[in-house]
């Protein structure tokens, strides 16, 4: 009979990768730490590998014979070894295999591990005033991902959104509301009418040289930290642009532990600066402040006070770092930011080195491509950016008609088209390498084939329907006979090594291995149920032990693609 699921089967293939590594560690002098084993280059070769060299090495022989030695002795339970030039492979038995994965499968923490780090991840971080565009949704989906993904491997996760509320251009802004703003269209469409006064001011100002007096002033009065009509002011376009964002995160279902901006370190900026001083860093550069970065190999100095005594938005992260590491003591901090800005993370960071903050190299950039959408258009006819919610908005129609071809009677389409449409999106941006640019293609987004959202989406609701039609209660694990369930035995493969992807997303900070994973997974699954009558085979242990493996695909891909953060419909 099969064993319940214990603790040491709630992580997948890792039970198995963990007895192996044993007895090659006793046969050997090797430490089980230094046993890293590799995952063969054909499917047929097994599960696992071991390349001897090193082991061979130590024990003075070649390491083709070493394998094929270890092969003929080597006695693992549920285990077989074959020798193939200098690999020793290993092959689950099938039964085992299956029981095993499906066990981990039913349990809470898989997937889950240890790690107990505190992180923070900082991201999204749009500007006030201005519209969230396509290219702020790549660190909004690969922040809000790695966030849950380093939940789930046991850290302490702290997010942040950095919204940029803070600089000089609030002194313009302000300045053009004074003279233009509409009250009306401010309260119509916020940020539409703030983007439209800052687009006007920057036309105005080439022949009105007072408008730009007017915008130091404001932006002095706001630094002045004084409760003054400035300020006032300021803080509703901040509040009004928040409301806007909210509206996105609440579609894409993200939360942020903080929303603080560029302007809640504001009262830290002397402060710091006075530090920055004291460590001696420092030097004036024709009435301004920089620091210089040459002996970190950084030729462009970091600039952290203007000839009018303003701070920058270089300043304003020194000072953000700082306090952070004084609240939480973090053991990583990830920025999720664009490519574009690498020279200024260096250069912050650099500087803090400087200063002897030795904390700085818990912190790191994580850079991520642009985003490019086929039509070769990322503005409208009028030249107007498109904004997250158009494209948001856009991903749900297609898949609003896609859902009404599909399944005109489903009951709640409206609903399902907005997860559908969400969780394409996301999906997509998520299964590239962090670092490329990410094409976009509507009519790949939203296919329902291929290596796409909606693909996993339908087989997972496919997997729903099954358990439906089969009108009782999912087998227990205890009811199953195990010889039973390794028909999916590929399945249960692709399922079993889910908890090792999502700890190499975290560790490498790339979403996309746990979206290939998902994908894998979402291959076999779709395989197996083509291959394998799952209802009606008139074989009742048989159709248990079925329904047994749909409802382990139905959770695993559910785990992964909620980490991922696309919404799992039941039906669509
Ligand atoms: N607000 C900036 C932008 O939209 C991104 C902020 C990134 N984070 C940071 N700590 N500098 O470009």
């Amino acid at each position: 009979m099969p064993t319940p699921p214990s603790s040491h089967q709630g992580n997948g293939l890792d039970a198995f990768a963990t007895r192996i590594r044993q007895s090659l560690a006793e046969a050997s002098s090797l430490t089980v730490d230094a046993i890293l084993l590799e995952r063969p280059r054909q499917e047929l070769h097994g599960e696992f590998a071991f390349p001897c060299f090193r082991f061979a090495k130590a024990a003075g022989k070649n390491p083709a014979e070493l394998a094929s030695a270890l092969a003929s002795t080597l006695q693992i339970e549920d285990v077989e070894l074959t020798a193939v030039g200098p690999f020793l492979n290993f092959s689950i038995h099938p039964s085992a295999l299956a029981q095993v994965v499906l066990a981990s499968t039913l349990r809470d923490d898989f997937g889950c591990a240890q790690e107990n780090l505190t992180t923070i991840v900082e991201f999204s971080s749009p500007n006030i005033a201005k519209p969230m565009h396509v290219g702020h949704m790549r660190t909004t989906v690969i922040g809000a991902a790695l966030s849950r993904i380093f939940q789930r491997l046991g850290h302490k996760v702290i997010r942040i959104n950095h919204l940029g509320d803070w600089g000089s251009q609030f002194g313009k802004l302000v300045a053009a509301w004074q003279r233009w703003g509409s009250e009306e269209a401010l309260e119509a469409s916020p940020i539409a009418h703030l983007l439209e006064l800052y687009v006007h001011f920057h036309k105005e100002a080439e022949t009105d040289p007072s408008l730009a007096e007017e915008a130091k002033r404001a932006f002095q009065e706001l630094e002045s930290g004084e409760d003054n009509l400035t300020r006032a002011t300021w803080k509703r376009f901040t509040e009004l642009s928040l409301r806007e964002f909210q509206r996105v995160y609440d579609r894409f279902g993200i939360t942020f532990d903080y929303v603080r901006g560029e302007s809640w370190y504001e009262n830290q900026l002397q402060d710091v600066l006075a530090w920055l001083e004291g460590c001696g860093v420092l030097e004036e550069d024709d009435g301004a402040f920089i620091i210089d970065l040459s002996e970190e190999g950084i030729k462009t100095p970091c600039l952290v006070k203007t000839t009018h005594g303003t701070t920058l938005y270089a300043t304003r992260d020194i000072a953000a770092a700082k306090s952070r590491w004084e609240e939480f003591h973090f053991d990583q901090m990830l920025y999720v930011v664009g490519a574009e800005q690498t020279l200024h993370f260096q250069q912050f960071k650099a500087a803090l080195k400087k200063c002897g903050a030795s904390w700085q190299e818990r912190m790191e950039h994580i850079p991520f491509g642009l985003i490019r959408l086929t039509e070769g258009k990322l503005s409208t006819r009028e030249g107007r950016v498109i904004s997250l919610s158009e494209v948001l908005d856009r991903a749900v129609d297609l898949a609003q008609k896609a859902v009404e071809e599909k399944n005109p009677e489903l009951a709640d389409k409206k609903k399902v088209a907005e997860m559908v449409g969400v969780g394409a999106v996301v999906f997509h941006d998520l299964k590239h390498q962090r670092q490329k640019d990410v094409i976009f293609n509507w009519q790949e987004v939203l296919s329902f084939e291929g290596d796409t959202g909606p693909y996993l989406q339908y087989t997972h609701a496919r997997c729903c329907s099954i358990l439906r039609k089969a009108e009782r209660p999912i087998p227990s694990f205890s009811a199953i006979q195990p010889e039973l369930v390794q028909d999916g035995r590929d399945l249960f493969v692709a399922m079993g090594r889910l908890p090792q992807a999502i700890r190499d997303a975290g560790q490498k900070r790339e979403p996309m291995i746990l979206a290939q994973a998902l994908l894998r997974i979402g291959a076999a699954g779709n395989a197996f149920y083509r291959e394998h009558r799952v209802l009606g085979t008139g074989d009742e242990e048989l159709e248990k032990a079925r329904l047994a493996t749909i409802d382990a695909l139905r959770r695993t891909l559910a785990l992964g693609l909620e980490l991922l953060g696309v919404p799992v419909p039941e039906e669509m």
